[in-house]
């Protein structure tokens, strides 16, 4: 199975499984020298863990980061960067009732079709825990962008039809809540529809939108590597994602171009339209961009699917789940996003005229 890397300059390598011995990243390409504040990386693995949030799974991991090379004294020295995260708390006979059948809404029919050999516990390769490694990549990828004053921050503006509006976006309030959600009072509501769909065995999917600051012009390039397609890219690669859209997006469909164009004056951009992209390259504007998750597959109420042997069956499935994934994912869509943004960050130091 190939395709397990991502990154050109900087590229990481994600292994492992839901419930095998660990899941883990290596980083290839990261600037020696540079110190290592481990409890940093650790702090945002907490923000990703399971059972680390009242509306999540109850599956309760450490996910402890481990350093297994790269580091001396506390530096980064250049080579891989390897870390793994130990998978401590799998429970396997919760998946013994769907070893044969294809859960709706999983990677298990496509994968089985494609490899002919899956790993029914938790979903394998494809589970949502895989993104621990990319979370602790994303965590090293900060603390480097940090030194060149770009910050990356994350939110849920939606779950199920609970929206905000523009004005309702509060950014200062984004932390007063385990959402993540910049408005308190409609943090509260979406937590109590979470919830609701939990108790009823139900799931349900929301938008997250992410904004970064303090960017230079000119991270992308006009063609097959504009910011947004390397976002895109990214982000997609996140399970259970449907939907990507950078500054206006969809709404600028329904925009004429005397509404859409950013104009300027002498002091900069008069708006932000765009996004914070022009011709795939940087305009050093905020970045701003949103990803739609759909809800939750694994549900407990009984569904129609197949057996391998393409026989009609029910399947109802138990084990721990999120009753909706983007309270975990918040910090997911960050990491991802620091991933691209470090790799071309270093890309225009290369090409700087
Ligand atoms: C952080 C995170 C946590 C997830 N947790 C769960 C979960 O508890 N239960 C579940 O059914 N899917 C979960 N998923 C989603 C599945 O991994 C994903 O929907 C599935 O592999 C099918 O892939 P696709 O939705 O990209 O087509 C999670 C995804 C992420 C990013």
């Amino acid at each position: 199975m190939a395709h397990n890397s991502f990154g050109k300059n900087i590229s990481i390598t994600t292994f492992g499984e839901s419930h095998g011995q660990a899941v883990g990243v290596v980083i290839d390409g990261l600037k020696p020298n540079f110190p290592l504040d481990l409890e940093f990386v650790q702090s945002e693995m907490d923000r990703r863990r399971p059972g680390g949030n009242s509306l999540g799974t109850p599956r309760k991991e450490s996910d402890t980061i481990k350093v297994l090379s790269g580091i001396y004294q506390g530096k980064i020295t250049g080579t891989p960067l390897t870390m793994i995260i130990e998978n401590t708390n799998q429970i396997s006979a919760d998946y013994s009732n769907i070893e044969d059948v294809f859960r709706p809404g999983h990677a298990d029919y496509t994968y089985f079709k494609k490899y002919g050999i899956r790993d029914p516990r938790g979903g394998g390769r494809s589970s949502g825990r895989e993104t621990s490694a990319r979370v602790a990549a994303g965590a090293v990828s900060k603390l480097y962008l940090k030194e060149a004053g770009i910050k990356i921050e994350a939110a849920i503006t939606q779950i199920g039809n609970i929206k905000l509006d523009k004005d309702e976006i509060k950014w200062e309030e984004r932390t007063s809540n385990e959402l993540y959600c910049p408005n308190k009072k409609k943090a509260e509501s979406m937590a109590a529809l979470i919830n609701d769909l939990r108790d009823r065995g139900d799931s349900v999917g929301g938008i997250i939108e992410c904004r970064i600051t303090g960017l230079p012009v000119g991270l992308g390039d006009p063609v097959f590597d504009k910011i947004e397609a390397v976002l895109a890219h990214a982000i997609m690669s996140i399970g259970a994602t449907k939907g990507f859209e950078i500054g206006e997006g969809f709404n600028a469909a329904t925009m004429h171009g005397s509404q859409n164009n950013d104009q300027r004056n002498s002091e900069g951009f008069l708006t932000n339209h765009c996004g914070g992209t022009l011709g795939g390259i940087s305009t050093g504007q905020d970045l701003v961009f949103r990803v739609a998750f759909k809800p939750t597959p694994s549900i407990s109420l009984p569904q129609r699917t197949v057996n391998k042997e393409n026989q009609d069956t029910t399947v109802v499935i138990e084990g721990r789940h999120d009753p909706c994934i983007c309270p975990r994912a918040v910090v997911v869509v960050e990491a991802m996003s620091a991933i691209v943004i470090l790799d071309l960050y270093s890309q225009l130091s290369l090409e700087a005229n």
